[in-house]
């Protein structure tokens, strides 16, 4: 058995913030912004936290599914950013869309997450312990932003994304994913209790950004690791980079999807982008992409889709599926 998506789902704040916006708060520009990410704007959380943007798109996927939430016998919830850290998200969000019969829980890896529990889910189908599965890739990183770091507030955004996996029989998918807690430093995020411990120990100093990165770092790893994973994930598969539909991407810069193709000698076409209007939600960019192509029509059965996924970590991991 394989999971099949059955219906998906997403949700962004009304708020948008775009470059102009940004260019009030911090030392930064349009043109800046657009020719080193290719992000135009990003929406921003306002009262809406990340388990309750989780439950809209789970909302949105159970409607356009059509199936009993009763169904549901397992939520997965990609986040590393939930308002608390218990209860876990995925059980906010059972409560939001009553799928009474299900078990949950939030996993962590920052970027990765959603692609790393899609391949959860999958594992879980294929084993024969579950027969539908709510996946979810949910961040609020306004939280986490310390918004006068022009050097990170101007890359991220919020917003969640749904898919619902439905046992069937079908093509196995193939998946790879790897980790290097290593190179943990190139990218840190703080969580609010540990932010007071590190300010006491840096008392007196002005810096208080809460996201650490080393940003030419994190862009030469995605390059080189995201081709890398694919061609893993293809050799085990038996397929070429011919064969696949869609490239659906963690949508953190518009120069590393660029790379990544190119790398792959790949038609960037093949590369679908929405960073342009929500910018980097972390988790959330995955699934929030693949609900717009469906919802545009854009996915027909037996097309062969390619996820990858990097972050924080560091982390990166890659699926083929077939729509
Ligand atoms: N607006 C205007 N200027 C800015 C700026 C901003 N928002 N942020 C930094 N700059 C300045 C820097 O201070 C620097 O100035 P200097 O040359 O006078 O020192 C200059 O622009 C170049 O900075 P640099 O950091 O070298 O730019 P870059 O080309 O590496 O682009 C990133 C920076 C962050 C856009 C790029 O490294 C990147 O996208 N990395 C990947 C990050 C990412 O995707 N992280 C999430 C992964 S999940």
């Amino acid at each position: 058995m394989v999971g099949k998506i059955c219906g998906t789902g997403s949700y962004v704040p009304p708020r948008v913030l775009n470059n102009d916006d940004l260019s009030k708060i911090v030392d930064t520009n349009d043109e800046w912004i657009r020719e080193r990410t290719g992000i135009g704007k990003r929406h921003v959380a306002e009262a809406e936290t990340t388990s309750w943007m989780a439950g809209q798109a789970a909302l949105r996927a159970v409607e356009q599914s059509g199936i009993d939430p009763a169904e549901i016998d397992m939520i997965l919830v990609a986040t590393s950013s939930s308002e608390t850290v218990f209860p876990c998200a995925a059980c906010e969000v059972q409560k939001m869309i009553g799928a009474a019969g299900a078990a949950g829980y939030d996993l962590n890896a920052a970027c990765t997450g959603f692609v790393l529990a899609f391949n959860a889910a999958q594992a879980y189908i294929s084993a024969g312990f579950c027969r539908t599965v709510m996946v979810i890739g949910a961040d609020s990183m306004s939280n986490m932003i310390d918004w006068t770091d022009r050097s990170t507030c101007i890359l991220f955004g919020d917003g969640a994304g749904a898919v619902i996996l439905r046992a069937e029989e079908g093509t196995p998918v193939y998946m790879a994913a790897h980790s290097d807690g290593e190179k943990a430093p190139s990218l840190t995020g703080l969580s609010r209790h540990r932010r007071g411990w590190v300010e006491e120990l840096e008392e007196g100093a002005e810096k208080k950004s809460f996201i650490h990165m080393d940003g030419q770092g994190v862009f030469k790893f995605a390059v080189r690791k995201v081709p890398e994973v694919i061609e893993e994930v293809l050799e085990e598969a038996g397929s070429s980079l011919e064969d696949i539909d869609y490239f659906i991407l963690h949508q953190a810069n518009r120069r590393i999807i660029e790379a990544v193709a190119k790398r792959l000698k790949t038609d960037v076409s093949k590369f679908p982008m929405n960073l342009e209007e929500y910018a980097n939600t972390s988790a959330a960019t995955v699934p929030i992409l693949i609900d717009e192509m469906n919802r545009k029509g854009m996915l027909t059965e037996g097309q062969k889709i390619m996820l990858a996924g990097f972050g924080a970590g560091l982390t990166w991991a890659a699926t083929l599926f077939e729509w």
